[in-house]
Protein backbone atom coordinates (compact mmCIF):
# COMPACT_ATOMS: atom_id res chain seq x y z
CA UNK A 1 0.00 0.00 0.00
CA UNK A 2 1.15 3.70 -0.76
CA UNK A 3 1.98 5.14 2.35
CA UNK A 4 -0.74 7.67 2.69
CA UNK A 5 -2.29 7.49 5.84
CA UNK A 6 -5.94 6.47 6.02
CA UNK A 7 -7.15 9.60 7.11
CA UNK A 8 -5.44 11.74 4.59
CA UNK A 9 -7.05 12.25 1.58
CA UNK A 10 -5.92 10.59 -1.67
CA UNK A 11 -4.37 11.68 -4.09
CA UNK A 12 -4.20 8.90 -6.34
CA UNK A 13 -4.75 5.06 -6.52
CA UNK A 14 -1.76 3.39 -7.98
CA UNK A 15 -1.75 0.64 -10.64
CA UNK A 16 0.21 -2.03 -11.58
CA UNK A 17 -0.60 -4.21 -14.54
CA UNK A 18 0.78 -7.85 -15.11
CA UNK A 19 0.39 -7.79 -18.89
CA UNK A 20 -0.31 -5.14 -21.45
CA UNK A 21 -2.44 -7.65 -24.02
CA UNK A 22 -5.87 -7.81 -25.30
CA UNK A 23 -7.35 -7.17 -21.96
CA UNK A 24 -4.25 -5.43 -20.11
CA UNK A 25 -4.09 -3.25 -23.35
CA UNK A 26 -7.73 -2.31 -22.89
CA UNK A 27 -7.31 -1.68 -19.18
CA UNK A 28 -4.61 0.76 -19.64
CA UNK A 29 -6.57 2.91 -22.38
CA UNK A 30 -9.71 3.05 -20.39
CA UNK A 31 -7.67 4.14 -17.70
CA UNK A 32 -6.24 6.78 -19.51
CA UNK A 33 -8.91 8.13 -21.73
CA UNK A 34 -11.82 8.49 -18.99
CA UNK A 35 -9.58 9.31 -15.89
CA UNK A 36 -11.41 12.24 -15.24
CA UNK A 37 -14.64 10.42 -14.98
CA UNK A 38 -12.63 7.70 -12.59
CA UNK A 39 -11.32 10.16 -10.56
CA UNK A 40 -14.59 11.88 -10.08
CA UNK A 41 -16.47 8.38 -9.11
CA UNK A 42 -13.60 7.19 -6.84
CA UNK A 43 -12.28 10.70 -5.18
CA UNK A 44 -8.82 10.30 -6.51
CA UNK A 45 -7.48 9.56 -9.93
CA UNK A 46 -6.13 5.93 -11.23
CA UNK A 47 -2.56 6.47 -12.33
CA UNK A 48 -1.14 2.99 -14.25
CA UNK A 49 2.48 3.27 -12.63
CA UNK A 50 4.03 0.17 -13.34
CA UNK A 51 3.27 -2.74 -16.52
CA UNK A 52 5.13 -5.88 -16.65
CA UNK A 53 5.43 -7.68 -20.07
CA UNK A 54 7.72 -10.24 -22.03
CA UNK A 55 8.90 -8.41 -24.77
CA UNK A 56 9.30 -4.48 -24.30
CA UNK A 57 9.77 -3.92 -28.24
CA UNK A 58 6.30 -5.08 -28.70
CA UNK A 59 4.50 -2.23 -30.43
CA UNK A 60 1.58 -1.44 -27.57
CA UNK A 61 -2.16 -0.30 -28.04
CA UNK A 62 -1.57 2.36 -25.71
CA UNK A 63 1.42 4.55 -24.94
CA UNK A 64 2.12 4.73 -20.88
CA UNK A 65 5.02 7.06 -20.58
CA UNK A 66 8.74 6.48 -19.99
CA UNK A 67 9.47 4.14 -17.19
CA UNK A 68 6.36 2.47 -16.93
CA UNK A 69 7.20 -0.76 -19.04
CA UNK A 70 9.01 -3.39 -17.43
CA UNK A 71 10.07 -7.13 -17.63
CA UNK A 72 10.53 -7.11 -14.32
CA UNK A 73 7.53 -8.51 -12.25
CA UNK A 74 8.88 -7.10 -9.03
CA UNK A 75 9.24 -3.87 -10.14
CA UNK A 76 4.97 -3.99 -10.38
CA UNK A 77 4.51 -6.00 -7.07
CA UNK A 78 6.87 -4.48 -5.48
CA UNK A 79 6.43 -0.69 -6.68
CA UNK A 80 5.32 1.65 -3.04
CA UNK A 81 3.23 3.48 -5.37
CA UNK A 82 1.43 0.76 -6.68
CA UNK A 83 -2.12 -0.13 -4.32
CA UNK A 84 -3.69 -2.49 -6.91
CA UNK A 85 -2.46 -5.21 -8.83
CA UNK A 86 -3.96 -6.02 -12.29
CA UNK A 87 -2.67 -9.72 -13.29
CA UNK A 88 -3.74 -9.92 -17.28
CA UNK A 89 -1.30 -12.36 -18.47
CA UNK A 90 -3.33 -15.76 -18.05
CA UNK A 91 -2.44 -19.53 -17.00
CA UNK A 92 -2.16 -21.23 -13.67
CA UNK A 93 1.71 -20.34 -13.01
CA UNK A 94 3.41 -17.97 -13.19
CA UNK A 95 0.40 -16.15 -12.66
CA UNK A 96 -0.90 -17.55 -9.26
CA UNK A 97 2.78 -16.99 -7.79
CA UNK A 98 2.76 -13.40 -9.35
CA UNK A 99 -1.16 -13.27 -7.28
CA UNK A 100 0.17 -14.87 -4.19
CA UNK A 101 3.58 -12.36 -4.05
CA UNK A 102 1.05 -9.04 -4.90
CA UNK A 103 -0.65 -10.08 -1.87
CA UNK A 104 2.05 -10.67 0.02
CA UNK A 105 3.42 -6.94 -0.42
CA UNK A 106 -0.29 -6.04 0.76
CA UNK A 107 -1.43 -5.04 -2.36
CA UNK A 108 -5.57 -6.06 -3.77
CA UNK A 109 -5.05 -7.90 -6.84
CA UNK A 110 -7.60 -7.43 -9.83
CA UNK A 111 -7.44 -10.76 -12.27
CA UNK A 112 -9.13 -11.86 -15.55
CA UNK A 113 -7.74 -15.24 -15.02
CA UNK A 114 -10.60 -18.15 -15.50
CA UNK A 115 -8.08 -21.27 -15.07
CA UNK A 116 -6.36 -19.91 -12.10
CA UNK A 117 -9.81 -18.86 -10.06
CA UNK A 118 -11.37 -21.88 -11.12
CA UNK A 119 -8.60 -24.09 -9.83
CA UNK A 120 -6.93 -22.18 -6.75
CA UNK A 121 -9.76 -19.55 -6.38
CA UNK A 122 -11.26 -20.46 -3.04
CA UNK A 123 -7.23 -20.57 -1.11
CA UNK A 124 -6.39 -16.96 -2.72
CA UNK A 125 -9.72 -15.39 -1.56
CA UNK A 126 -8.85 -17.15 1.93
CA UNK A 127 -4.85 -15.89 2.04
CA UNK A 128 -6.58 -11.96 0.64
CA UNK A 129 -9.26 -12.04 3.21
CA UNK A 130 -6.54 -13.33 5.38
CA UNK A 131 -4.48 -10.08 5.23
CA UNK A 132 -7.33 -7.71 5.27
CA UNK A 133 -7.18 -7.59 1.49
CA UNK A 134 -8.98 -8.47 -1.35
CA UNK A 135 -9.50 -10.48 -4.94
CA UNK A 136 -12.03 -9.10 -7.64
CA UNK A 137 -12.25 -11.51 -10.80
CA UNK A 138 -15.27 -10.34 -12.43
CA UNK A 139 -13.78 -10.10 -16.12
CA UNK A 140 -12.52 -13.89 -15.85
CA UNK A 141 -15.99 -15.21 -16.63
CA UNK A 142 -18.79 -14.15 -19.34
CA UNK A 143 -16.23 -10.85 -20.51
CA UNK A 144 -18.56 -7.73 -19.95
CA UNK A 145 -21.00 -9.64 -18.65
CA UNK A 146 -21.60 -8.70 -15.05
CA UNK A 147 -21.95 -12.24 -13.54
CA UNK A 148 -18.95 -11.96 -10.30
CA UNK A 149 -21.12 -9.18 -8.83
CA UNK A 150 -24.61 -10.34 -9.24
CA UNK A 151 -23.36 -13.88 -7.52
CA UNK A 152 -21.90 -11.21 -4.69
CA UNK A 153 -24.11 -9.32 -4.56
CA UNK A 154 -27.97 -9.00 -5.82
CA UNK A 155 -28.59 -12.64 -6.00
CA UNK A 156 -27.46 -13.39 -2.14
CA UNK A 157 -30.28 -13.82 -0.62
CA UNK A 158 -31.51 -16.69 -2.37
CA UNK A 159 -30.38 -20.34 -2.57
CA UNK A 160 -29.03 -20.84 -6.44
CA UNK A 161 -30.38 -24.11 -7.30
CA UNK A 162 -29.40 -23.89 -11.35
CA UNK A 163 -26.90 -22.45 -13.47
CA UNK A 164 -26.94 -22.98 -17.28
CA UNK A 165 -24.87 -21.26 -19.72
CA UNK A 166 -23.44 -20.17 -22.86
CA UNK A 167 -19.68 -19.37 -21.36
CA UNK A 168 -17.64 -19.88 -24.72
CA UNK A 169 -17.78 -17.31 -27.90
CA UNK A 170 -16.14 -19.40 -30.20
CA UNK A 171 -17.87 -22.43 -29.49
CA UNK A 172 -20.72 -20.75 -29.89
CA UNK A 173 -19.97 -18.79 -33.19
CA UNK A 174 -18.86 -22.33 -34.56
CA UNK A 175 -22.21 -24.21 -33.45
CA UNK A 176 -24.23 -21.11 -34.52
CA UNK A 177 -22.71 -21.55 -38.13
CA UNK A 178 -23.04 -25.52 -38.35
CA UNK A 179 -26.73 -24.87 -37.50
CA UNK A 180 -27.22 -21.95 -40.28
CA UNK A 181 -25.40 -22.83 -42.88
CA UNK A 182 -26.01 -26.60 -43.82
CA UNK A 183 -23.22 -25.15 -46.28
CA UNK A 184 -20.49 -24.13 -44.18
CA UNK A 185 -17.98 -22.39 -45.11
CA UNK A 186 -19.84 -20.22 -46.79
CA UNK A 187 -18.12 -16.90 -44.71
CA UNK A 188 -14.75 -17.90 -46.50
CA UNK A 189 -15.84 -18.77 -49.62
CA UNK A 190 -17.28 -15.52 -49.55
CA UNK A 191 -13.44 -14.02 -48.53
CA UNK A 192 -12.56 -16.26 -51.68
CA UNK A 193 -11.04 -19.12 -49.64
CA UNK A 194 -11.62 -22.94 -50.79
CA UNK A 195 -12.74 -23.80 -47.07
CA UNK A 196 -10.54 -26.99 -45.90
CA UNK A 197 -11.92 -30.42 -47.02
CA UNK A 198 -13.52 -32.80 -44.46
CA UNK A 199 -16.95 -30.25 -44.03
CA UNK A 200 -19.16 -29.89 -40.55
CA UNK A 201 -16.76 -29.29 -37.79
CA UNK A 202 -13.81 -28.60 -39.57
CA UNK A 203 -14.56 -25.78 -41.71
CA UNK A 204 -16.47 -24.02 -39.10
CA UNK A 205 -13.13 -24.06 -36.85
CA UNK A 206 -11.37 -22.57 -39.90
CA UNK A 207 -13.87 -19.98 -40.66
CA UNK A 208 -13.66 -19.18 -36.81
CA UNK A 209 -10.10 -18.72 -36.77
CA UNK A 210 -9.52 -16.34 -39.93
CA UNK A 211 -12.07 -14.34 -38.49
CA UNK A 212 -10.48 -14.06 -35.46
CA UNK A 213 -13.35 -15.69 -33.04
CA UNK A 214 -10.78 -18.78 -32.47
CA UNK A 215 -7.44 -19.17 -31.40
CA UNK A 216 -4.58 -20.72 -33.52
CA UNK A 217 -4.54 -23.41 -30.69
CA UNK A 218 -8.64 -23.56 -30.03
CA UNK A 219 -7.84 -26.93 -27.54
CA UNK A 220 -8.70 -25.34 -24.39
CA UNK A 221 -12.38 -23.72 -26.11
CA UNK A 222 -13.73 -26.87 -28.47
CA UNK A 223 -12.89 -28.99 -25.85
CA UNK A 224 -15.02 -27.43 -23.48
CA UNK A 225 -11.84 -26.84 -20.55
CA UNK A 226 -12.44 -23.01 -20.76
CA UNK A 227 -16.34 -23.35 -20.33
CA UNK A 228 -15.24 -26.09 -17.62
CA UNK A 229 -13.31 -23.15 -15.65
CA UNK A 230 -15.71 -20.79 -16.23
CA UNK A 231 -18.58 -22.98 -14.57
CA UNK A 232 -16.48 -23.88 -11.83
CA UNK A 233 -15.88 -20.36 -10.77
CA UNK A 234 -19.82 -19.75 -10.85
CA UNK A 235 -20.83 -22.75 -9.46
CA UNK A 236 -18.62 -22.85 -6.44
CA UNK A 237 -20.10 -18.97 -6.01
CA UNK A 238 -23.36 -19.89 -6.60
CA UNK A 239 -23.50 -22.69 -4.66
CA UNK A 240 -21.42 -21.24 -2.17
CA UNK A 241 -19.23 -24.72 -2.63
CA UNK A 242 -16.55 -26.02 -3.98
CA UNK A 243 -16.86 -27.24 -7.29
CA UNK A 244 -13.60 -27.67 -9.34
CA UNK A 245 -12.93 -28.27 -12.99
CA UNK A 246 -11.87 -32.10 -12.54
CA UNK A 247 -15.20 -32.28 -10.72
CA UNK A 248 -17.18 -31.17 -14.07
CA UNK A 249 -18.18 -33.73 -16.48
CA UNK A 250 -16.51 -32.26 -19.99
CA UNK A 251 -17.09 -32.79 -23.63
CA UNK A 252 -15.82 -30.76 -26.84
CA UNK A 253 -17.40 -30.39 -29.68
CA UNK A 254 -15.08 -31.97 -32.33
CA UNK A 255 -16.93 -34.99 -32.64
CA UNK A 256 -19.99 -33.73 -33.71
CA UNK A 257 -21.36 -34.47 -37.15
CA UNK A 258 -23.78 -31.59 -38.99
CA UNK A 259 -26.52 -34.09 -39.82
CA UNK A 260 -27.30 -33.91 -36.06
CA UNK A 261 -27.81 -30.05 -36.55
CA UNK A 262 -29.83 -30.97 -39.37
CA UNK A 263 -31.97 -33.46 -37.28
CA UNK A 264 -31.90 -31.69 -34.28
CA UNK A 265 -33.71 -28.93 -36.18
CA UNK A 266 -36.27 -30.78 -38.19
CA UNK A 267 -37.73 -32.00 -34.61
CA UNK A 268 -37.76 -28.24 -33.38
CA UNK A 269 -34.24 -28.58 -31.04
CA UNK A 270 -30.86 -26.70 -31.78
CA UNK A 271 -27.10 -27.85 -30.46
CA UNK A 272 -25.35 -25.35 -28.63
CA UNK A 273 -22.68 -26.36 -26.14
CA UNK A 274 -24.16 -26.07 -22.32
CA UNK A 275 -22.28 -25.77 -19.30
CA UNK A 276 -24.82 -26.56 -16.39
CA UNK A 277 -24.39 -26.76 -12.82
CA UNK A 278 -27.47 -27.90 -10.50
CA UNK A 279 -27.97 -28.94 -6.84
CA UNK A 280 -30.04 -32.25 -6.75
CA UNK A 281 -31.29 -33.90 -3.68
CA UNK A 282 -28.01 -34.15 -1.72
CA UNK A 283 -25.21 -32.70 -4.30
CA UNK A 284 -24.42 -31.16 -7.55
CA UNK A 285 -24.14 -32.24 -10.71
CA UNK A 286 -22.33 -30.40 -13.28
CA UNK A 287 -21.33 -31.02 -17.08
CA UNK A 288 -20.26 -29.01 -19.85
CA UNK A 289 -21.41 -30.69 -23.29
CA UNK A 290 -23.21 -30.45 -26.40
CA UNK A 291 -26.73 -30.66 -25.72
CA UNK A 292 -30.00 -30.40 -27.35
CA UNK A 293 -32.41 -28.02 -26.52
CA UNK A 294 -35.93 -26.54 -27.54
CA UNK A 295 -35.41 -23.77 -29.99
CA UNK A 296 -38.10 -21.71 -28.21
CA UNK A 297 -35.81 -21.94 -25.20
CA UNK A 298 -33.56 -18.16 -24.35
CA UNK A 299 -30.54 -20.06 -24.98
CA UNK A 300 -31.36 -21.46 -28.08
CA UNK A 301 -31.53 -18.63 -29.36
CA UNK A 302 -28.32 -17.01 -28.16
CA UNK A 303 -25.58 -17.14 -31.60
CA UNK A 304 -22.45 -16.34 -32.87
CA UNK A 305 -19.99 -15.15 -30.10
CA UNK A 306 -22.57 -13.85 -27.35
CA UNK A 307 -22.66 -15.30 -24.43
CA UNK A 308 -25.49 -15.75 -21.51
CA UNK A 309 -26.16 -17.23 -18.63
CA UNK A 310 -29.60 -18.26 -16.96
CA UNK A 311 -29.92 -18.89 -13.25
CA UNK A 312 -32.39 -20.05 -11.06
CA UNK A 313 -32.98 -18.48 -7.33
CA UNK A 314 -35.47 -19.44 -5.10
CA UNK A 315 -36.83 -15.79 -4.48
CA UNK A 316 -35.52 -14.41 -8.18
CA UNK A 317 -36.98 -17.67 -10.11
CA UNK A 318 -35.14 -17.03 -13.35
CA UNK A 319 -32.70 -14.45 -14.44
CA UNK A 320 -30.94 -13.95 -17.50
CA UNK A 321 -27.52 -12.65 -18.02
CA UNK A 322 -26.55 -12.16 -21.97
CA UNK A 323 -23.68 -10.42 -23.75
CA UNK A 324 -20.29 -10.09 -25.32
CA UNK A 325 -17.92 -12.80 -23.49
CA UNK A 326 -14.80 -11.43 -24.69
CA UNK A 327 -13.09 -8.83 -26.18
CA UNK A 328 -10.36 -6.13 -24.94
CA UNK A 329 -13.22 -3.54 -24.52
CA UNK A 330 -16.32 -5.63 -23.20
CA UNK A 331 -13.18 -7.99 -20.67
CA UNK A 332 -11.49 -4.17 -19.55
CA UNK A 333 -15.11 -3.01 -18.59
CA UNK A 334 -15.61 -5.86 -16.05
CA UNK A 335 -11.84 -4.83 -14.87
CA UNK A 336 -12.02 -1.35 -14.70
CA UNK A 337 -15.24 -1.75 -12.28
CA UNK A 338 -13.29 -4.24 -9.97
CA UNK A 339 -10.72 -1.49 -10.05
CA UNK A 340 -13.06 0.85 -9.41
CA UNK A 341 -14.68 -0.84 -6.74
CA UNK A 342 -11.84 -1.50 -4.92
CA UNK A 343 -10.52 2.29 -5.43
CA UNK A 344 -13.57 3.64 -4.01
CA UNK A 345 -12.78 1.13 -0.74
CA UNK A 346 -9.00 2.64 -0.61
CA UNK A 347 -10.49 6.04 -0.75
CA UNK A 348 -13.15 5.45 1.95
CA UNK A 349 -10.11 4.41 4.40
CA UNK A 350 -9.41 0.94 3.08
CA UNK A 351 -11.44 -1.04 5.57
CA UNK A 352 -11.59 -4.65 5.67
CA UNK A 353 -13.02 -6.32 3.27
CA UNK A 354 -15.41 -9.40 3.33
CA UNK A 355 -14.59 -13.01 2.92
CA UNK A 356 -16.77 -14.52 -0.15
CA UNK A 357 -14.89 -18.35 -0.30
CA UNK A 358 -17.59 -21.70 -0.40
CA UNK A 359 -19.13 -21.96 2.91
CA UNK A 360 -21.22 -25.10 2.12
CA UNK A 361 -20.22 -28.81 2.44
CA UNK A 362 -22.08 -30.61 -0.81
CA UNK A 363 -20.65 -33.58 -2.88
CA UNK A 364 -20.26 -33.13 -6.27
CA UNK A 365 -21.94 -36.30 -7.76
CA UNK A 366 -20.70 -38.70 -10.41
CA UNK A 367 -22.75 -37.97 -13.83
CA UNK A 368 -24.62 -41.30 -13.68
CA UNK A 369 -27.07 -39.21 -11.02
CA UNK A 370 -28.10 -37.17 -13.65
CA UNK A 371 -32.03 -37.84 -14.75
CA UNK A 372 -32.66 -35.90 -17.76
CA UNK A 373 -33.83 -37.02 -21.92
CA UNK A 374 -31.76 -37.88 -24.54
CA UNK A 375 -31.02 -37.86 -28.41
CA UNK A 376 -29.18 -40.85 -29.69
CA UNK A 377 -28.32 -41.71 -33.60
CA UNK A 378 -27.79 -45.80 -34.15
CA UNK A 379 -26.43 -47.12 -37.63
CA UNK A 380 -28.49 -49.98 -37.71
CA UNK A 381 -29.11 -53.09 -40.43
CA UNK A 382 -32.09 -52.25 -42.75
CA UNK A 383 -34.12 -54.89 -41.86
CA UNK A 384 -37.46 -55.12 -40.20
CA UNK A 385 -37.78 -56.15 -36.14
CA UNK A 386 -34.43 -53.79 -35.48
CA UNK A 387 -36.65 -51.27 -33.79
CA UNK A 388 -38.16 -53.60 -31.50
CA UNK A 389 -34.64 -54.99 -30.32
CA UNK A 390 -33.47 -51.12 -29.40
CA UNK A 391 -37.02 -50.39 -27.78
CA UNK A 392 -36.29 -53.69 -25.74
CA UNK A 393 -32.10 -53.01 -24.85
CA UNK A 394 -33.75 -49.64 -23.81
CA UNK A 395 -36.54 -51.05 -21.83
CA UNK A 396 -34.21 -53.52 -20.16
CA UNK A 397 -32.86 -50.43 -18.25
CA UNK A 398 -35.80 -48.59 -17.79
CA UNK A 399 -35.15 -46.55 -20.50
CA UNK A 400 -38.36 -45.61 -22.74
CA UNK A 401 -38.62 -43.85 -26.16
CA UNK A 402 -40.71 -40.40 -26.79
CA UNK A 403 -39.84 -40.49 -30.46
CA UNK A 404 -38.35 -42.11 -33.30
CA UNK A 405 -37.90 -41.64 -36.86
CA UNK A 406 -35.86 -43.73 -39.58
CA UNK A 407 -33.62 -41.56 -41.91
CA UNK A 408 -31.57 -42.13 -44.25
CA UNK A 409 -30.93 -45.73 -45.72
CA UNK A 410 -27.91 -46.57 -47.08
CA UNK A 411 -28.61 -49.51 -49.93
CA UNK A 412 -25.09 -50.66 -50.92
CA UNK A 413 -24.21 -50.80 -46.91
CA UNK A 414 -27.75 -52.01 -46.20
CA UNK A 415 -28.09 -49.51 -43.06
CA UNK A 416 -30.47 -47.36 -41.90
CA UNK A 417 -29.91 -44.53 -39.70
CA UNK A 418 -32.59 -44.13 -36.51
CA UNK A 419 -32.84 -41.22 -34.56
CA UNK A 420 -34.18 -41.31 -30.81
CA UNK A 421 -35.56 -39.14 -28.44
CA UNK A 422 -36.03 -40.65 -24.82
CA UNK A 423 -38.24 -39.06 -21.97
CA UNK A 424 -36.36 -39.07 -18.74
CA UNK A 425 -34.21 -41.18 -17.81
CA UNK A 426 -30.89 -41.82 -15.06
CA UNK A 427 -27.31 -40.82 -17.28
CA UNK A 428 -26.31 -44.44 -15.77
CA UNK A 429 -29.09 -46.48 -17.20
CA UNK A 430 -28.62 -44.70 -20.37
CA UNK A 431 -24.86 -45.09 -20.66
CA UNK A 432 -25.48 -49.00 -20.10
CA UNK A 433 -28.43 -49.21 -22.40
CA UNK A 434 -26.28 -47.63 -24.84
CA UNK A 435 -24.02 -50.26 -24.47
CA UNK A 436 -26.02 -53.01 -25.09
CA UNK A 437 -27.67 -51.55 -28.08
CA UNK A 438 -23.63 -51.22 -28.98
CA UNK A 439 -23.64 -55.24 -29.04
CA UNK A 440 -26.43 -56.17 -30.53
CA UNK A 441 -25.16 -57.61 -34.17
CA UNK A 442 -28.25 -55.77 -35.80
CA UNK A 443 -26.61 -52.47 -34.99
CA UNK A 444 -23.35 -51.19 -36.69
CA UNK A 445 -22.48 -48.22 -33.97
CA UNK A 446 -23.89 -45.60 -31.94
CA UNK A 447 -22.92 -42.22 -33.77
CA UNK A 448 -24.56 -39.54 -31.73
CA UNK A 449 -25.29 -39.58 -27.61
CA UNK A 450 -26.48 -35.96 -26.70
CA UNK A 451 -28.43 -34.66 -24.18
CA UNK A 452 -32.08 -33.20 -23.75
CA UNK A 453 -31.19 -29.89 -22.18
CA UNK A 454 -34.76 -28.46 -22.12
N1 LIG B 1 -8.89 -11.80 -24.56
C1 LIG B 1 -10.10 -11.83 -24.04
O1 LIG B 1 -11.09 -11.51 -24.70
C2 LIG B 1 -10.29 -12.28 -22.61
C3 LIG B 1 -11.60 -12.30 -22.07
C4 LIG B 1 -11.78 -12.66 -20.74
C5 LIG B 1 -10.69 -13.03 -19.98
N2 LIG B 1 -9.44 -13.05 -20.54
C6 LIG B 1 -8.32 -13.44 -19.70
O2 LIG B 1 -7.45 -12.34 -19.56
C7 LIG B 1 -6.10 -12.81 -19.40
C8 LIG B 1 -5.21 -12.14 -20.45
O3 LIG B 1 -5.68 -12.47 -21.73
P1 LIG B 1 -5.23 -11.64 -23.02
O4 LIG B 1 -6.14 -12.06 -24.11
O5 LIG B 1 -5.09 -10.21 -22.71
O6 LIG B 1 -3.78 -12.28 -23.28
P2 LIG B 1 -2.64 -11.74 -24.26
O7 LIG B 1 -3.20 -10.80 -25.27
O8 LIG B 1 -1.89 -12.93 -24.71
O9 LIG B 1 -1.69 -10.85 -23.30
C9 LIG B 1 -0.89 -11.40 -22.31
C10 LIG B 1 0.03 -10.33 -21.80
O10 LIG B 1 0.78 -10.85 -20.71
C11 LIG B 1 2.17 -10.64 -20.92
N3 LIG B 1 2.86 -11.76 -20.28
C12 LIG B 1 2.67 -13.08 -20.49
N4 LIG B 1 3.46 -13.80 -19.67
C13 LIG B 1 4.16 -12.90 -18.93
C14 LIG B 1 5.13 -13.02 -17.92
N5 LIG B 1 5.53 -14.21 -17.49
N6 LIG B 1 5.65 -11.89 -17.38
C15 LIG B 1 5.23 -10.66 -17.81
N7 LIG B 1 4.28 -10.50 -18.76
C16 LIG B 1 3.76 -11.61 -19.32
C17 LIG B 1 2.36 -10.57 -22.42
O11 LIG B 1 3.52 -9.83 -22.69
P3 LIG B 1 3.96 -9.51 -24.22
O12 LIG B 1 2.92 -8.54 -24.70
O13 LIG B 1 5.30 -8.88 -24.12
O14 LIG B 1 3.93 -10.82 -24.94
C18 LIG B 1 1.07 -9.83 -22.81
O15 LIG B 1 1.23 -8.44 -22.69
C19 LIG B 1 -6.19 -14.34 -19.48
O16 LIG B 1 -6.33 -14.86 -18.18
C20 LIG B 1 -7.47 -14.56 -20.26
O17 LIG B 1 -8.05 -15.82 -20.00
C21 LIG B 1 -9.22 -12.67 -21.84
Amino acid sequence: MTTQGSDAPRREIGVGLIGLGVVGGGVARALLERRDYFARRVGAPLIVRRAAVRDLSKPRAVELGPGVLTTNVDDVINDPAVDIVVEVIGGEEPAGSYIRQALQAGKHVVTANKELMAKSGPELLAEAHSRGLDIMFEASVGGGIPLIAPFRRDLLANRITSIRAIINGTTNYILTDLARSGAVGHALRSQGIEPPPGGGFAQALAEAQRLGYAEPDPTNDVEGYDAAYKLAVMATLGFRNRVRPDQIDTTGITKLDARDFQYAQELGYVIKLLAIAQVIDDGIVARVGPAVIPQSEPLAKVDGVYNAVQIEGDLTGTVLFQGRGAGADPTSSAVVADLLDLSHAIVLGGRERKYWGPEEDMPVLPLERLETRYYVRVIVSDQPGVLAQIAQTLGNHDVSIAAVSQKEADASAQTAELVVMTHRAREGAMRAALRDIEALPVVSGVSSFLRVEG
